[in-house]
């Protein structure tokens, strides 16, 4: 579906693409013939990244930069734009997340996925999108959310306020930046196994065979899936989307549909014949 230069003239910075879905999204977006920047707080996971990434051609940089710290995060874009000229694209993904009962979280540890999540993706939205408006200039913010910012979760809860903060972020400044030319979209990926997130949020064996068992596709996302939708966000293809959250979880979200437990209980066959027999009874009046 993609052509081989489906991003050329697009310059993305991907924040926390030294791994997991962010280098993920950023080996897609240079295989599709864009410039890249990834950002991150550890050097040798970006080094090796940028490795990889540069097996494309396009121009690929590193930049070892805190998102919290709104000053560094200034620094950096002004970096980028010497070392790679203006950028176009900018992707939220680097995030902080781990389990905890909420009662026992200190201030500091709700701190910690706050300052990561929602001052990270405001710090590095504000220094982008200013660049962009002084000079006139359209582009494209991507941010990678979750699936509970529209339910929140139980052992999650500084991630779910964060995302959903970013959620709240993504709707207002795709309206207000609207007659800038810059688009403001979120990804809300379902469960894409990553070092990063499974060291952090999937216990044991145990709980990814409750976790798959209960998953309506009982398979977990390919981080190909999630860099194609991505590509398809930031490209040319996609100029009037705008404001949208477009959720990829092979419909994981949606096992609170009021009837859905049935395909839990028995085969499928089972259960048609049990459908069979009800309608045949209400056929015949009884
Ligand atoms: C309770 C914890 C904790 C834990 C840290 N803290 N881990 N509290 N349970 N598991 C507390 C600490 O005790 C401390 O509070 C405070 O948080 C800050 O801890 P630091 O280790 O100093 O923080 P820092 O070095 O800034 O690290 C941030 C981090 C860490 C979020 C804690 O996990 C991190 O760097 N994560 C980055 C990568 C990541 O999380 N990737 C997963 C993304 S997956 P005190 O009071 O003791 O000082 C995702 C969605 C997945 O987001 C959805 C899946 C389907
Ligand atoms: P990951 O590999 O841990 O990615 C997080 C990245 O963010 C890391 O590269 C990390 O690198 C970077 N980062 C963290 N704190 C940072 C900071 N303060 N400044 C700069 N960079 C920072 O996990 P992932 O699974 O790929 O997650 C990527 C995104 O997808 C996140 O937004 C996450 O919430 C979202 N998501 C993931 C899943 C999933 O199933 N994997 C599901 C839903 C949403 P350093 O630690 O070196 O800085």
């Amino acid at each position: 579906m993609f052509q081989k230069e489906t991003l050329k003239g697009k310059k993305i910075l991907v924040t926390g693409g030294g791994s997991g879905l962010g280098l993920a999204m950023a080996d897609r977006f240079a295989e599709l013939g864009a410039d890249v920047a990834i950002c991150g707080r550890t050097e040798s996971k970006l080094q090796a990244a940028v490795e990889r990434l540069r097996s494309h051609g396009t121009r690929v940089e590193y930049f070892v930069c805190d998102v919290r710290d709104y000053d560094a995060v200034g620094r950096m874009f002004a970096d980028i734009e010497d070392r790679m000229g203006r950028l176009n694209g900018l992707v939220n993904n680097a995030a902080g997340n781990f389990l905890s009962p909420s009662e026992d979280l200190s201030p500091n540890a709700f701190r910690a996925v706050i300052d990561i999540v929602l001052m990270g993706t405001f710090n590095c939205t504000q220094h982008f999108a200013r660049r962009l408006i002084a000079e006139k200039s359209p582009g494209s913010i991507l941010n990678i959310v979750t699936t509970y910012v529209h339910t929140g979760s139980a052992f999650v809860m500084p991630s779910a306020a964060a995302k959903a903060g970013v959620y709240a972020m993504t709707m207002s400044l795709a309206y207000e930046w609207a007659e800038y030319g810059i688009r403001v979209n979120a990804i809300a990926p379902g469960p894409f196994p990553t070092k990063g997130a499974w060291s952090r949020l999937m216990p044991d064996e145990k709980f990814e065979q409750f976790y798959l068992q209960r998953h309506p596709l009982h398979r977990y996302g390919e981080k190909s899936e999630l860099a194609n939708l991505a590509a398809f966000i930031m490209s040319d293809m996609a100029p009037y989307l705008t404001g949208e959250c477009i959720t990829i979880d092979g419909a994981e979200r949606l096992q609170g549909g009021q009837f859905n437990f049935i395909t839990q209980m028995m085969p499928r066959d089972k259960l048609k014949a049990i459908f069979r027999a009800m309608k045949e009874k209400a056929r015949k009046g009884q």
